[in-house]
């Protein structure tokens, strides 16, 4: 009885391994618990998925959202002191060194589970991925993602603040201070500024044009951890879902983004449960 039940059970086995429908009966299964099912069908019809992401998308690998760097050792400071021309021009000192702060930080973070997914999914056949982020920071590139539009600038960027000139940072680690003296353009000395879009500063044009056509014609928009607050680039999800893209909003506080669907988890969670669906559908 005992032998009888083994050589059963080794049949049953041996049953599963050799017909893989079953194992990807019971993969998806699993999956598909973990994932909405109106966004399982989008990722089955999909061709062209738009990812674009915002500071949540950046906060598992420990980088703060503004509201969160906001709340933290520079809470007594002003946002548009930090982040605008006005600001720049009243203490290019306190604004040069709250960027560099900024830099130092990004640069001690390593990409997390929702970047490097995304890299993935780039590499699956079945899709075109595109990256929009309104992060300036550079953990997309850093976990691999191969073109990435940054709407907003970046903290690896800086220029000069008269000609334009880009400026190459020292190779030494950038030290957290609460005043630091902006460096000189070499070419007419004034002074180097970084190189992010600031409130009441216009996006690179050429990088939202290229955005709202990718937002256009993609059939699959995912919005990742961003509150959806700061226009220009909020209007993409709505240009999108206008044109007939499935809409997706992954945050875990819901933000007023018009989104199909608003799925309540972290970046990276939502992302690597997206990754794990994708791969069940190669088998
Ligand atoms: N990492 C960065 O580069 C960085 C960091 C802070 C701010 N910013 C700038 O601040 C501006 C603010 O706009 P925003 O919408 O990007 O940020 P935001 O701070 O306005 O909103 C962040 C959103 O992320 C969500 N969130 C928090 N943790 C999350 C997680 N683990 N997973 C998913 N979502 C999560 C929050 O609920 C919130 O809706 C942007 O223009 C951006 O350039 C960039
Ligand atoms: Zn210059």
């Amino acid at each position: 009885m005992k032998l009888l039940l083994i050589v059963s059970m080794v049949q049953f086995i041996a049953m599963f391994r050799e017909n893989h429908n079953y194992f990807k009966y019971f993969t998806m299964v699993h999956i598909i618990d973990l994932i909405p099912s109106a966004l399982t069908a989008a990722l089955k019809e999909a061709k062209k998925i738009v990812i674009f992401t915002g500071a949540g998308a950046s906060a598992d690998s420990g980088i703060p959202t503004f509201r969160d760097a906001l709340n933290s050792h520079w809470s007594k400071l002003n946002p548009y002191d930090l982040a605008s021309p006005e600001g720049w021009e009243k203490d290019k000192e306190l604004v040069w060194a709250w960027y560099e702060g900024r830099r130092g930080d990004v640069m001690k973070a390593q990409p997390n589970k929702e970047h490097l997914g995304i890299a993935q999914l780039e590499l699956d056949t079945r899709y075109s991925v595109s990256v929009i982020t309104q992060n300036v920071d550079d953990l997309h590139e850093r976990a691999g993602s191969r073109s990435v539009l940054h709407l907003h600038g970046s903290l690896f960027s800086p220029m000069c603040e008269k000609c334009g000139k880009s400026f190459k940072f020292p190779e030494s680690p950038p030290v957290n201070t609460p005043k630091l003296m902006p460096p000189n353009c070499q070419v007419c000395d004034h002074a180097i500024r970084p190189g992010v879009v600031w409130f009441g500063e216009a996006l690179p044009q050429d990088v939202f044009e290229t955005a709202e056509k990718l937002a256009l014609k993609s059939d699959l928009f995912l919005c990742v951890g961003t509150s959806g607050v700061v226009t220009p680039a909020a209007l993409l999800p709505l240009a999108a879902k206008n044109s007939g893209a499935f809409v997706v909003e992954i945050n875990p506080n819901p933000s007023d983004i018009k989104a199909d669907l608003h799925w309540e988890v972290s970046a990276s969670e939502g992302i690597s449960r997206i990754l794990e669906f994708v791969i069940s559908l190669r088998k």
